[in-house]
């Protein structure tokens, strides 16, 4: 019986599907506990590309019960998409259920983000999906929730409750339209057709896999730096991906988290606005990108590319009281001749070892680098640990020792076989 929380330790896009998809195949219970289609998993099956963003990547496993959790915001559009999108690939989604508290994104909710967006002086670069304004709805109590798609009436009366506030805001301050009552429950009733069946209390399902000796994986999406109480606040989303989120976000105790597994790329990507202190504006940087295709799931954008930064990752470490790491896009790294590390920070003359709250003074650090030696080899058809070359085995020591946790998982590639587990997870 193990369950085992997964979190990105960086600023999302660490590879965290791939990873669910390779765990996935032992576990038996795959859970979403935050976030919403902001996310976006690729994950290779053979020759197929599949793209996800809000259904767990573990649904590609046929056997594989996939949850999406309480602490999810769903949009019910993008939802019913996927299932298509599933079902057209031939794939099942018989095992896949949705919490009834799971919040729901209405068009509002994106209508608003991208509003509020456009009028901020300091751009977050919100990827416009509605995330912010529906959990903003959740916590004043105003949210729409999936257990409302239940009947026309209970739709009707979660609407009735909200969209006057809604239509007030989005008219006087922002000059829009607005909605209508009428159109929102036509829309989503039609969604609700296909939802209502995977409507369950996913809490009680993962309790009872849990009290059969099942495995279960608890998918973080995002990263610890966009984490709204330990990232780079404001330019953060507005969930908890860190481990502390996912016993709310799926309804399980604290103490039954056994295992916490950060995932963490051999460098460093952020998209969107905010300080990145390792970051590389020049050929190296660029290389980076079109070696790893660091351009987003979600939005396209091209990710910010940097070096690997330990002092990120060591508060990664702390926050989510990781037991592991899992280690992706090692290959990316394959090409260079000198590799450097981030050790530490140095701020008005000053070494900081540990990630500071500040904004302020993160903007201003500069990266201490310790230089490694690169490989300049293919790792991508390496099996086993063992036959890695000196250098890369030499760079995940440096990596281990510096961030102070275990690698359990190296990934060379984005198909299933070009993972090495050095220890069983499940
Ligand atoms: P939001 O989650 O759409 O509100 O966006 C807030 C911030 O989080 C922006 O900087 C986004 O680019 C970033 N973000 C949200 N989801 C992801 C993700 O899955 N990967 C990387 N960045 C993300």
């Amino acid at each position: 019986m193990t369950v085992v929380a997964l979190v990105g330790t960086q600023w999302g896009d660490e590879g965290k599907g791939k990873i669910t998809d390779v765990l996935a195949s032992k576990a038996d219970v795959v859970a979403r506990y935050q976030g919403g289609n902001n996310a976006g998993h690729t994950v290779v099956v053979g020759d197929d590309t599949y793209k996800l963003h809000l259904i767990p990547s573990g649904i590609l496993y046929g056997g594989t019960t996939c949850l999406i959790g309480n602490g999810v915001v769903v949009d019910p559009k993008v939802l019913c998409e996927e299932i298509e999108y599933l079902h057209r690939a031939g794939i099942s989604t018989a095992n896949l259920f949705v919490s009834e508290r799971a919040h729901v994104i209405m068009p509002y909710h994106r209508v608003l983000d991208q509003l509020e967006e456009a009028q901020r002086t300091l751009k977050i670069g919100t990827t416009g999906r509605g995330i912010g304004p529906a959990y903003v709805d959740k916590f004043m109590r105003m949210g729409v929730r999936m257990l409302d798609l239940k009947s026309q009436e209970s739709l009707e009366k979660a609407i009735d409750q909200v969209l006057p506030m809604k239509n007030q805001v989005l008219q006087k301050v922002y000059d829009h339209p607005g909605f209508t009552r009428d159109e929102l429950v036509k829309e989503y009733l039609v969604y609700a057709e296909t939802i209502r069946p995977l409507l369950a209390d996913t809490s009680l399902v993962i309790h009872q896999a849990r009290q059969e000796g099942k495995g279960v994986l608890l998918e973080g999406a995002q990263g610890t730096l966009l984490d709204v109480d330990h990232g780079t606040y404001p330019f953060v989303t507005s969930s908890n991906p860190t481990a502390g989120g996912a016993a709310p976000g799926v309804g399980l105790g604290p103490n039954h988290i056994d295992q916490v597994i950060g995932v963490v790329k051999a460098y460093t990507t952020r998209v969107g606005e905010g300080p990145f202190v390792s970051e590389l504006k020049d050929a190296t940087g660029d290389l980076i990108r079109q070696r790893g295709r660091e351009y987003g799931t979600t939005t396209g954008r091209p990710r910010r590319c940097g070096w690997f930064d330990a002092v990120m990752v060591r508060y990664s470490v702390r926050v989510n009281g990781l037991t592991g790491l899992a280690l992706t896009l090692l290959d990316v790294l394959d090409a260079l001749e000198d590799i450097q590390v981030c050790v530490a920070y140095e701020y008005r003359g000053e070494r900081l070892e540990h990630f500071p709250s500040d904004l302020d003074v993160l903007k201003e650090c500069k990266p201490i680098y310790e230089t490694l030696p690169g490989w300049q080899g293919d790792t991508t058809e390496v099996k086993g640990f063992e036959d890695l070359p000196a250098q890369a085995k030499a760079y995940l020591a440096f990596l281990e020792e510096q961030v102070g946790c275990p690698i359990q998982i190296v990934s060379v590639g984005p198909r299933r076989d070009q993972t090495m587990l050095l220890n069983p997870i499940f």
